[in-house]
């Protein structure tokens, strides 16, 4: 591995910051990897924000993904590949533009607001099994609560909530993991075809008749057209399952972890709950849960004194660009009352995150209701999941009283 700044390091899972840091100062274009299967890495917080919104970077990148693979395992990986490169997430336009213009529809910030006594009550039957007490509050709180409400978005059954969180889990671990593994393909490949092969039950049965949900509303759209295809609608759904609480589940527990590393500003936010907001915002910046994403060379171009190749992979970095000094005073300090914080941590440009006003809600609701606890005592130090895309707690162990 060609990694002489220590990015993929071990020590770095845990706290990556440092590492960061340097690469922002000393390797603001960092290439890291194996022999035919490295990418850059884009820290500083300009080059990130361009990044996202330049045309010589393209979002379309399963094929990249797929040759990353050793040449025996792509064939196998093909219903992945096949699955992702359907994602609005890995599309550009003019197909991206479609997508949006009809996934808009349903998540825009005056129809999410309609949501809100649903997830009150989801929430609120959660939070009825949290005891006084020590409890993991990603198990009991922050992993339930965002794929309980994705599921009744899109009018799935609640009880198939294990099932579904397992196979996204399966596609996380696929989407950043550290070093490839048979374990990790072969999870991917399961949980691809097993929730394509729920999805098509579901469609089918919305078809028979249809339903007030998300997606009877997907299959209205692919019925009067070419809106979306067969493998789009099945793509969609899974990619809105996906992004729909992987990355909520650890807004909530980064959330809480942060606010119990500086309990002055937890307190604070206690004394002024007018500050939640803006506190859900730091931690977007501060402990984003997304902390790369992943694009690919469209042409040959110079960048940083570097030749970049088209099909060139690069991964331009949240979790770098939200700690860049260039744009925020005292980076590395937690303050819940930030101003003028335009952190990445939803990204920016065309694929700015669909669900962020779903996912804002959510953690919101969610530390509303456990700041009703007056006091949180972390009983264990969280390890960190082991994933270069998303960040988040493996558990989190809270005495609440
Ligand atoms: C709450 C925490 C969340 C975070 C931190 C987050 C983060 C992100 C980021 C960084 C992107 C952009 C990726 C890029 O530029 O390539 C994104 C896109 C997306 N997010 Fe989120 N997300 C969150 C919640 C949600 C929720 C609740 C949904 C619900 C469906 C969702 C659905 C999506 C979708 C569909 C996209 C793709 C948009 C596109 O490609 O145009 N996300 N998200």
């Amino acid at each position: 591995m060609h990694d002489p700044l220590g990015l993929y390091a071990p020590e770095s899972r845990d706290d990556p910051y440092p590492v960061l840091a340097r690469l922002r100062r000393e390797a603001p274009l960092y290439f890291a990897g194996n022999e035919g299967a490295g990418s850059y890495i884009v820290t500083r917080y300009a080059d990130v924000a361009s990044g996202f919104r330049d045309p010589r970077l393209s979002a379309s990148r399963a094929e990249a993904m797929a040759k990353r693979l050793p040449p025996e395992a792509r064939q196998w990986v093909a219903p992945v590949i096949d699955n992702l490169a359907h994602w609005i997430l890995l599309r550009d336009p003019p197909d991206h533009t479609r997508l949006r213009g009809l996934l808009n529809q349903a998540f825009t910030p005056r129809l999410i607001e309609t949501w809100r006594p649903r997830i009150q009550q989801i929430l609120g039957e959660l939070m009825a099994a949290i005891e006084p007490g020590e409890v993991d509050l990603v198990h009991a709180l922050a992993a339930p609560l965002p794929v309980l409400v994705i599921g009744d978005m899109l009018g799935l059954p609640p009880e198939d909530r294990h099932r579904l969180k397992a196979c996204s889990d399966a596609i996380a671990g696929f989407f950043g993991a550290s070093a490839m593994s048979q374990q990790l393909l072969a999870g991917a490949r399961a949980a691809i075809l097993e929730l394509e092969d729920y999805f098509r039950k579901a469609i089918a049965e919305r078809r028979e008749a249809p339903r007030q949900d998300l997606l009877s509303a997907l299959v209205v759209a692919e019925e009067q057209g070419s809106v979306l295809s067969e493998q789009e609608l099945l793509s969609t759904c899974t990619a809105i399952l996906f992004g729909g609480h992987e990355t909520t589940t650890n807004l909530i527990a980064n959330t809480v972890y942060s606010l119990l590393r500086f309990p002055d500003q937890l307190q604070r936010l206690r004394d002024e709950p007018g500050l939640l907001a803006s506190a859900i915002e730091e931690v977007l910046r501060f402990e984003c849960p997304v902390s790369r994403m992943g694009r690919v060379a469209r042409v040959e171009f110079e960048w940083h004194g570097q030749q970049l190749n088209a099909g060139d992979r690069l991964f331009l970095s949240f979790a770098a660009a939200n700690r860049d000094e260039a744009q925020f005073p005292e980076p590395d300090r937690f303050d819940i009352a930030r101003a003028d914080n335009r952190h990445l941590g939803f990204s920016v440009g065309p694929h700015y995150c669909i669900g962020a006003a779903l996912g804002r809600m959510e953690a919101r609701l969610a530390l509303e209701a456990l700041l009703k606890f007056p006091r949180w005592e972390l009983r264990e130090k969280p390890t960190w999941l082991d994933n270069l895309t998303v960040r988040g707690p493996n558990f989190l162990r809270v005495a609440l009283t």
